[in-house]
């Protein structure tokens, strides 16, 4: 590489505001390569509300990348949250271990290496794994997001959007599923068919169809999110008394095999998010940046409209100074309408074994801009740990291309041991014996099997058929979900969230 194009990267990274360093330029052949410690590759923090993508096949540093951007968010006193799905981000909770390995990526990198944890918080599915569950009510869920995640139509929505307000006129507290399926199950029944006429617009068909799609959805596991005690948002905005933001490591290796599980999750948090965070516009540093590790579970199989829903929030999230980073195997694994909006790329190693590859390999190459490297064959040949950089500078133009040596972590490189990660866990201000605030009803289930709603509504004879009644005449939906929502005590309108200290013993106190 020419000493041209190296001064081109060093002044192209250069920043004036605070930046996340992620490695040093390399040059050379492939089987040679130098790394420049002199020739910083940095990220500004000012444009990670341009989202990013971090890619690259399996084992080559994406997760470490993911893991290096973390900590150094958490230093610059910016919280982070990140999907675990394999478990291997606890390890950001524990000082790493030195070794001659990682001194020499040091070395080579120009990073001073010290050992250290930073406070994280771990946080489950629906208690599904360790960490503090996270849960959502259905009626903060509400019945558009509901129906975009069951994949209803028109009609089905605004139907649903109905049987909401229903419950909401009749005092029914919609917390979970079973609430949910109570309430149509009702206006299904002999009993309810008046309650089903007086709605108008409601065809016992249609709930009908929702009942069923219910049924589907419980099926692949989505009871253990719906409920009480509901996520607070703003439990994921908080810094730590020393100033460090707090990474909230949401565990789902337990659930890996459920995606819509936590395809649902996320795009109720993000929809959460958006709706509790004041409009900043272009901030020096996030108020919170997300991170999606094998981002690829969440797009298969996607609907169009979560799809659509992903792409809508990814766009809006922007201006509330929240940063969305995808890391997958593929830029392809991300739909064309997100992948647009990723203005930051840190892309490791590809393979080219199939002509499938290949053929992934040319439609990476195409995406990034012009540089004097021969990336087909660098994305090719790039080491473990190694990337091909551009990301956008303070002033919002693509940095030049840039081949990478990322840092070395600075947090354990593996899972946090289990008994460590259980005292995280227990320590938690979060936690069950110090959990403040419940939405909705104040109250706890007292079986898991009797839903208040259940118990509340009219008892079905039993045996007896429904009769049918088709209506095809709907009145729009109405949501009540989100105007009558608790107010969220951790956000006092705009410009003004509040951040919780971290008060967990293992985080240090001032
Ligand atoms: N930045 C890095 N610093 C030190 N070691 C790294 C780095 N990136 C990758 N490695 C090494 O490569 C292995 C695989 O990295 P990982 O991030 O888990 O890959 P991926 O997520 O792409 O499958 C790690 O366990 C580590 O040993
Ligand atoms: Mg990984």
């Amino acid at each position: 590489m020419s000493t041209e194009q190296l001064d081109a990267i060093r002044s192209g990274y250069a920043t004036t505001g605070a930046a996340m360093h992620l490695g040093a330029a390399v040059s050379g052949a492939s089987t040679s390569p130098t790394a420049h410690p002199d020739v910083q590759v940095s990220l500004p923090l000012s444009v990670l509300n341009r989202h990013g993508l971090v890619a690259g096949a399996t084992g080559t540093g994406k997760t470490k990348t993911l893991q290096l951007m973390a900590e150094q968010l958490s230093t610059a006193g910016v919280p982070v949250f990140l999907a675990d799905m394999k478990g291997d981000l606890s390890g950001l909770g524990a000082p790493g271990a030195p070794s001659e390995r990682t001194s020499q990526r040091a070395a080579d990198v120009g990073q001073t290496w010290e050992a250290a944890g930073f406070p994280v918080e771990f946080f489950s599915l629906g208690g599904r794994g360790s960490g503090i569950p996270m849960r959502a009510t259905i009626t903060d869920f509400g019945p558009m997001l509901l129906s975009k995640v069951l994949g209803l139509n028109a009609i089905q929505t605004s139907s649903l959007g109905l049987v909401f307000h229903y419950a909401d006129k009749r005092g029914l507290p919609l917390l979970d599923l079973k609430d949910l399926r109570a309430v149509v199950q009702h206006l299904t029944s002999d009993e309810g068919k008046a309650d089903l006429k007086e709605l108008g617009g409601l065809s016992s068909a249609t709930a009908g169809v929702i009942l069923r799609s219910l049924i589907a959805f419980s099926d692949q596991g989505a009871d253990v999110f719906f409920g009480e005690p509901e996520l607070d948002t703003a439990d994921l905005l908080r810094t730590c008394e020393d100033g460090r933001g707090l990474i909230s490591c949401l565990e789902l290796p337990a659930v890996q095999d459920r995606p819509a599980m936590f395809s649902t999750f996320l795009m109720w948090l993000l929809a959460d998010l958006f709706q509790d965070l004041p409009e900043v516009g272009d901030v020096d540093k996030p108020k919170l940046v997300f991170f999606f590790d094998e981002a690829h579970l969440l797009f298969d199989d996607a609907s169009k409209e979560f799809v659509d829903q992903i792409e809508q929030t990814v766009r809006l999230i922007r201006s509330k100074g929240v940063g969305v980073f995808f890391v997958t195997q593929s830029p392809r694994d991300v739909p064309a309408g997100v992948l647009g909006q990723l203005g930051n790329r840190v892309q490791h190693a590809l393979r080219a074994f199939t002509p499938e590859d290949e053929k992934a390999l040319r439609a990476t190459v195409k995406t990034f801009p012009k540089s004097e490297y021969d990336l087909g064959e660098l994305l090719t040949s790039l080491g473990i740990g190694e990337a091909v950089v551009t990301v956008l500078s303070e002033r919002g133009v693509p940095t030049p291309v840039a081949w990478t040596r990322m840092r070395a972590p600075q947090s354990l490189m593996a899972p946090m041991e289990e008994a460590r990660m259980q005292e995280v866990i227990a320590a938690s201000p979060l936690g069950p014996s110090t959990r403040r605030r419940w939405t909705g009803s104040p109250r706890t289930r007292s079986s898991p099997h009797a839903s208040p709603v259940q118990a509340r509504l009219p008892r079905a004879a039993p045996g007896r058929r429904h009769p049918r009644r088709i209506d095809l005449h709907h009145k729009a939906a109405r949501s009540p979900s989100r105007s009558r929502r608790t107010p969220n005590p951790a956000v006092n309108g705009p410009g003004n969230v509040r951040t919780r200290a971290c008060s967990s013993r293992s985080w240090r106190t001032r």
